[in-house]
């Protein structure tokens, strides 16, 4: 234990995360004048964001007529009125400004034949406050939107002179008596030395846990690490029931075949060769918002009008559409349907599937990205120190089910506020108190403790039965006694985490040992996702239960928070949802029923 030494470094800010929300959070944090670093586990440009396809949502109006109230309107309605409406009236507002902002730093959007931002429907995303038609309110750099936001936000953080950390992977947060954060501490991959940042304010944008499900969009890097590094700082986390399923994952393989694609005109259907979803949802049809359509495929397949041998995927028909379109629209995937489904997109359907996408729940914050967590009877207390943007965070913007590209313009609004407001309240070079080793024992020991785990249990075997569980057990829909049995199944892998193996006990590009941390960062998640999940008796969003099958305002119009014990028992309280907007520009939007 003696051996391990940190190397310490200082900064005001120090972000957790490269992608999208981490490098606009620290290119913000920077450009206000404070020495600002990012520490990432990956390369920056590998970052998750670099998948989101197709594309950002902003009312700019390029091609339909808009206004950031109908965007608002409609995240409200898509987050089945979980959502905190004050947040959500910042994001909409910020939008358009977030984009052009893009935009000027050279982000290569698609372009109209006058030369503007070239904009592509999505699923519940309407003009008129939810009376319709469709508003073409996407943001598109054809299916590679992710791709060209964060090359562009890289080049920008660099230019702002934000010093990176580049396969740093973080341990855990460093917490005062007091309950405030100082910073937080890494293992450097490539040479094995650890390291200490103290900071005025640390910011989490470590992304979503989608890695704790069995099939999933999200890159194997998605493992939450700073949710769990919450968890771990006794702090909670809020709405972790709430897991979307994207409709289009590839059958077999889960990779994202994006909405983009039913918005630009293609559609869904099932053994009979019927569009189905004109049943489910008449209006919006293919696109109906994600849950909508997700729920409908499964109970397709369930009822036997599922496609091929097994009869347990749905067709996307993209074959109709012109080629032009295809290849300047849709090019990304056309090859990833080639490449992982065997599909010429020009003349065959691609087999597909609902496959987790993202999560709703995270890290509670309020609009400037500040940490909250429930103390006294303030259920909005700001943690000193800590602030969390983009999947990491539950802000709350998508509230029980998000909207199609509103992850992206969430992650560039949120990241911008965090920035502005560590310069608001960050003091350049200011002193910071001393941080001790006693701070930073605890994450020592369980870094030594799975380094030198010497159990009956390879990471690999732990992490399958916990992505089996929560895949089986907390579905797209849900009853009571599925959650319950999931709840005792990860409670179950959870004790077995002191009988992990881990082979490698070397401190230079040690997988075996990284596996092992993520492993333990997920499977915290996991417990607080499927406690939260079974505790909750109403269906809302993408939380659909066949025991409790309507939405219930009068109890459950409420955030769920969860702590975890270092036993894995749950904790479960609440926290009010914001039923109230920021600003007299647009009045409280009333709970009514979600028809699409
Ligand atoms: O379908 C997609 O392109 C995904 C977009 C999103 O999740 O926002």
């Amino acid at each position: 234990m003696s051996d391990y030494k940190f190397i310490d470094h200082t900064y005001d800010v120090v972000v957790v995360g490269a992608g999208g929300s981490g490098l606009r959070a620290a290119l913000g944090a920077a450009q206000s004048g404070l020495k600002t670093a990012c520490i990432s586990k990956v390369f920056p440009t590998r970052s998750h964001t670099v998948a989101a396809q197709g594309g950002i949502a902003a009312s700019l109006g390029n091609m339909s007529s808009d206004d950031w109230r109908w965007h608002m309107y409609d995240t409200v309605k898509g987050s089945d009125w979980l959502g905190d409406q004050d947040s959500i009236e910042y994001l909409c507002k910020n939008a358009p400004a977030a984009v052009y902002e893009l935009e000027h730093w050279g982000m290569p959007f698609s372009r109209t034949e006058e030369g503007k931002i070239y904009q592509r429907p999505f699923g519940g995303m309407m003009q008129n406050m939810g009376e319709g038609p469709e508003a073409q309110r996407t943001c598109a750099a054809a299916d590679r939107t992710g791709h060209a936001m964060l090359h562009t936000l890289y080049g920008q953080a660099l230019k702002n002179d934000t010093e990176f950390f580049i396969e740093y992977f973080a341990l855990d947060l460093i917490m005062d008596d007091e309950g405030v954060c100082r910073g937080v501490t890494a293992w450097k991959l490539d040479d094995g030395t650890l390291h200490r940042f103290t900071a005025q304010k640390t910011i989490l944008a470590t992304g979503g846990y989608g890695r704790a499900f069995f099939s999933c969009t999200s890159a194997h890097t998605c493992t939450g690490d700073g949710n769990a590094m919450v968890l771990r700082a006794g702090l909670p986390l809020q709405d972790m029931e709430f897991v979307q399923f994207h409709p289009t994952g590839i059958y077999g393989s889960g990779c994202l075949i994006t909405e983009g694609s039913r918005g630009e005109g293609g559609y869904l259907t099932n053994s009979e060769g019927e569009r189905f979803m004109e049943r489910y949802a008449p209006s919006a049809k293919d696109l109906a918002s994600r849950d909508v359509v997700s729920r409908a495929m499964t109970v397709e397949i369930r009822e036997g009008r599922g496609v091929g041998p097994e009869k347990d995927h749905i067709y996307l028909h993209l074959e109709h559409l012109p080629a032009e379109t295809l290849a300047t629209r849709l090019p990304g995937i056309s090859e990833t349907a080639r490449v992982f489904a065997g599909v010429d997109v020009t003349k065959e359907p691609i087999p597909v599937l609902p496959t987790v996408h993202y999560n709703m729940g995270g890290i509670p914050t309020n609009f400037h990205g500040e940490v909250l967590t429930k103390k006294g009877g303030d259920p909005d207390a700001v943690v000193a120190g800590l602030m969390a943007v983009g999947e990491a965070a539950c802000v709350s913007v998508h509230g029980a089910n998000r909207l199609g590209s509103n992850s992206l313009i969430d992650l560039v609004v949120f990241g911008r506020a965090a920035g502005l407001r560590c310069g608001e309240t960050v003091e350049a070079g200011a002193s910071q108190p001393a941080v001790t080793d006693d701070m930073t024992d605890s994450h020592i020991q369980r870094f030594d403790r799975l380094r030198n785990a010497e159990g009956s249990h390879s990471v690999a075997d732990l992490r399958l039965e916990m992505q089996r569980a929560m895949q089986n057990n907390c579905a797209v829909f849900r009853t009571g006694e599925v959650m319950q049995e999931g709840v005792e199944n990860i409670a179950s892998i959870y004790d077995k985490i002191g009988e992990l193996n881990v082979e490698d006990r070397t401190m230079i590009w040690n997988t075996d040992l990284l596996e092992a941390l993520e492993f333990d960062n997920l499977i915290g998640q996991a417990a607080v996702t499927v406690n939260s999940a079974v505790n909750r008796e109403e269906s809302r969003g993408a939380h659909a239960r066949e025991d409790f099958a309507d939405r219930e305002d009068k109890e459950w119009m409420k955030h769920t928070l969860a702590w975890v014990d270092e036993a894995g028992k749950v904790k479960i309280d609440y926290r009010p949802v914001h039923e109230y907007t920021m600003s007299n520009e647009i009045e409280y939007i009333k709970p009514k029923a979600r028809v699409y």
